[in-house]
């Protein structure tokens, strides 16, 4: 039976308790996290967000109901109790933030009892992820997920004021919208008073934040709720959040400068880590060139060696042919790797398929010099030094090459210098090295779609020296004012200066093939903002997840999400999405489609 708490006020959470406040009665209340039983004695550790501190009950000082009722207590139990603060009999607990103090109960009130729970609640589970997250009101209640989710309350408020003390104007937008201009498929809503029309839920506030700096707010932000219907991954969810921002009458460098020192205070007040500012920056081709990739871990080096010109001429045909099709051939130094196991080779090229290489192929050379190479029989002798010269060969060392068009080598190369990392443990985990990626490109061709496509969106500005590029038939090399922010290989952030000038616009829009009805279509309230005096603006948002998925050392962005999805992006708790009745759905014009079930043994 459950007791109330009348008459009853909490004075501290329990890991607040310190030995200063020995003597001192207080009244505590949480859950029961374990309890031990010796005879006259019964301890209970007891646990609230604080942390936990050691209950003590006493048989010869308690009435025989209060230490009937502490007998009977269990985990999760949620219980008062009213004592007095006393040095630990037993000696010190080291473990325990409150190691060195004990309440010496007096009076026991049971506010709650439990059910043995599916698991126990404690860090470091080793509980299964989809059992866990069927009771997440359970795993919400371990030390772990607390500390994470405590965490992101502390850097939202901490950017709040930071923002605000930049002279930045909190404003929500809506989150039934028109479809965003972003890559991603849009969750829709479907409108019960305009039939067969549809919101969308918005993968971003981008249009938004633009009105408002035609609307002269001038430096808006917002900690928002973004959707967007794509396949989840570790550091993806379908709901997230960002911390967005746009600023009016400012380049590239403002956009940087605020941001980059947004990051060193949230890393120093949070972590206590110094950013040196400012952040290196790297243009997205030396990005690709080095490291393969636009959002570079730089924890560490292998970087890529172009060693076309190398072998161009050479008697290995897929080296060759890649060269003549317009394709590159490039390679990484693995040191003191010559030794690597056929087998574990093998398993890297494997790896290297799932970012379409054809093959890799590999010198070993072993600690005498002598080499073995999977490509040696198609070269000279010559060709082979020239080649191990370029890459720094030394002996011990492993050299692996990938030959194919651009994309592919910087693909394959880039996943396989971080597998490689990780498999030889080469990352220093406790550093945070931050890094701006400028200058990506305006557009991207779009293998699917057989087009190109705007990389970040039909608004972002072209870099001045490349607008004339817009003019020709082949503005594809055309170089956009367009930043990420990356941390040790995450992209945390990204953003644009905008185009605010109307021919620009329109010129994007032509060489992105939207004829101007298409584009009033899809951004008409946009562009007739624009009509009405626009000032130059530029903005950038930080994936607020990822932010503290890194700043916490998780492996996942559901362990600083308070109620993520699974990857098929159900959530196995409130059992969303589910089906709704047919009235509803006759509400709102939709005719449910029969989904095919499989057949029973019956039919
Ligand atoms: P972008 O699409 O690059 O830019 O998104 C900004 C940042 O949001 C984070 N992010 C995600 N986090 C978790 N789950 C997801 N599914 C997900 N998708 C993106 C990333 C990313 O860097 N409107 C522009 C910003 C601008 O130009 O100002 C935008 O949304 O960390
Ligand atoms: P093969 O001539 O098919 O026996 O290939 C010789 C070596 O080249 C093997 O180690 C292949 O894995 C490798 N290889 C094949 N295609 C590529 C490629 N596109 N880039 C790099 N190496 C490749």
């Amino acid at each position: 039976m459950a007791e109330s708490m009348k008459g009853l006020k909490r004075t501290n959470r329990c890991a607040e308790l310190t030995i200063a406040d020995e003597g001192k009665k207080v009244t505590v209340m949480g859950w029961v996290q374990k309890t031990r039983n010796t005879g006259g004695l019964i301890f209970a550790d007891l646990r609230d967000r604080s942390g936990i501190v050691q209950i003590t009950f006493n048989e010869d000082k308690l009435d025989k109901e209060t230490f009937d009722k502490a007998y009977k207590l269990r985990a999760e139990f949620v219980i008062a109790v009213v004592g007095t603060v006393a040095k630990r009999e037993g000696g010190v607990n080291k473990n325990l933030k409150t190691g060195e103090i004990e309440i010496i109960t007096e009076e026991l009130r049971v506010l709650s009892t439990s059910e043995t729970p599916p698991f126990p609640i404690e860090a470091n589970s080793k509980t299964k992820e989809d059992l866990r997250l069927k009771y997440r009101y359970l795993d919400l209640r371990r030390p772990d997920l607390q500390k994470n989710l405590i965490m992101r309350s502390k850097v939202a408020t901490l950017v709040r004021q930071f923002l605000a003390d930049e002279g930045f104007i909190e404003i929500e937008t809506p989150i039934l919208c028109k479809s965003t201009p972003e890559g991603a498929r849009d969750y829709l809503v479907p409108s019960r008073v305009h039939p067969g029309n549809f919101y969308a839920l918005p993968q971003s506030p981008q249009i938004f934040k633009q009105l408002l700096m035609c609307s002269g707010y001038d430096r808006y932000f917002q900690i928002a709720k973004c959707f967007r219907d794509e396949d989840l991954r570790a550091d993806r969810q379908p709901e997230f959040t960002q911390i967005d921002m746009e600023l009016s009458f400012v380049d590239v460098d403002d956009v940087i400068d605020v941001n980059e020192r947004l990051i060193a205070k949230v890393f120093k007040e949070i972590l206590d880590v110094d950013v040196p500012l400012p952040i290196e920056r790297m243009t997205w081709i030396d990005a690709m060139n080095r490291y393969g990739s636009d959002k570079p871990d730089t924890r560490f080096g292998m970087e890529l060696v172009d060693v076309s010109d190398v072998v161009k001429g050479c008697g290995f045909g897929v080296f060759a042919n890649a060269i003549k099709d317009g394709g590159s051939v490039r390679g990484i130094t693995v040191k003191g790797q010559g030794a690597m196991p056929r087998k574990k080779i093998d398993s890297l090229v494997d790896f290297s398929k799932d970012y379409g290489a054809k093959g890799v192929a590999y010198i070993c050379i072993n600690e005498d010099g002598s080499i073995k190479s999977s490509f040696a029989k198609f070269m000279s002798d010559d060709e082979m030094s020239a080649l191990i010269k370029a890459m720094g060969g030394e002996n011990g060392d492993l050299l692996l090459f990938v030959a194919d068009k651009n994309k592919v080598v910087w693909a394959s190369l880039g996943a396989l210098r971080c597998e490689l990392a990780k498999r030889l443990e080469l990352v220093d985990n406790s550093k945070f090295n931050f890094l701006w990626v400028t200058e990506f490109p305006m557009f991207e061709y779009s293998d699917e779609q057989e087009r190109y496509l705007a990389m970040h969106h039909p608004f972002t500005m072209p870099m001045e020296e490349d607008i004339d590029l817009l003019d020709t038939d082949e503005p594809w090399a055309c170089r956009a004012k367009a930043y990420d922010i990356v941390l040790n290989g995450t992209e945390l952030g990204g953003g644009s200066v905008r185009i605010s000038m109307n021919d620009v616009q329109e010129k994007m829009f032509k060489a992105l093939g939207f004829s101007t009805e298409e584009a009033y279509d899809r951004f008409g309230f946009l562009l007739n903002a624009f009509k009405y005096g626009v000032p130059p603006h530029a903005g950038l948002a930080f994936g607020f997840d990822r932010m503290i998925m890194l700043m916490t050392n998780s492996e996942s962005i559901r362990d600083v999400i308070a109620f993520p999805k699974l990857k098929d992006a159900s959530d196995i708790m409130s059992e969303a999405p589910n089906l709704v009745d047919d009235k509803q759905l006759e509400e709102l014009f939709i005719k449910p489609t029969k989904i095919e079930t499989e057949s029973s043994d019956l039919d």
